[in-house]
């Protein structure tokens, strides 16, 4: 199954969400590996550091948006879930993500600039859709925090687009900055609620895998 972790917008957590997603599944024992279409190669960085000994996830790095589709049909064939780490802009790639996917995941902060910029990505996805009619996409929201006020009410502001939102949320918190710099998920490292939470979303996403018929 190939999951595409995309928005046009930079810092909103594709490769956080990306790559923690991929460690995860890596413990649960699924084959994992990760497209890495950024140029600022994060992905590829964070496996470069990551240590032997922890379940390994292969990280490719793609730049030329017209390599996309056939790197990641052939990753699938030895791969259970390949998760592609998306690049923000709007891009001939992010139009490639969207047509190599099977699902999309797309992670926003509630901010109102990074809720304007939703609209162009939507618009985007809506062209996408008039290729491949069957794209699912969910949206996820990273750095929740229940006391800022717009963060209550941001579920219904992205009711207007029509994209389900997933439940589980990722809360801020340092563990995913540390985690990445050494090459971990924060499933690896000792901060237990930020592994609960990264265990629910990937248990919610493979949940959706399940009902699209993936798994
Ligand atoms: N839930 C979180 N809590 C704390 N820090 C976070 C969280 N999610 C992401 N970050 C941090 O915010 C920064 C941006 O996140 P990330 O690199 O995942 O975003 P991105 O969308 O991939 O950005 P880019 O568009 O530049 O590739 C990183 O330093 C990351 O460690
Ligand atoms: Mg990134």
């Amino acid at each position: 199954m190939k999951i595409g972790v995309t928005n046009l917008k930079g810092g909103v957590g594709k490769t956080t969400v990306a790559q923690n997603l991929a460690v995860c599944l890596a413990h649960m024992g699924y084959k994992v590996c990760m497209v890495d279409t950024d140029r600022n190669q994060n992905s590829l960085e964070w496996s470069g550091v990551r240590e032997a000994d922890l379940p390994s996830i292969l990280v490719v790095g793609v730049i030329d948006a017209k390599a996309l589709t056939k790197n990641v049909e052939h990753l699938e064939k030895d791969h259970d879930f390949v998760i592609i780490d998306g690049t923000p802009s709007l891009s001939e790639m992010t139009t490639r993500i969207l047509l190599a996917s099977d699902l999309l995941l797309i992670p926003i902060l509630a901010s109102a600039h990074d809720l304007r910029a939703i609209r162009q990505f939507i618009e985007r996805y809506d062209q996408a859709k008039e290729f491949k009619e069957d794209l699912p996409a969910h949206f996820f929201i990273n750095q929740f925090s229940a006391r800022k006020v717009i963060h209550q009410s941001i579920k219904e502001m992205l009711a207007q687009y029509g994209l389900p939102i997933m439940e589980s949320t990722f809360k801020e918190r340092v563990a995913y900055v540390e985690s990445a710099v050494e090459g971990k998920g924060v499933y690896e490292i000792g901060d237990n609620k930020a592994k609960a939470e990264v265990v629910t979303f990937t248990k919610e996403v493979l949940a959706i895998a399940e009902d699209k018929g993936f798994l």
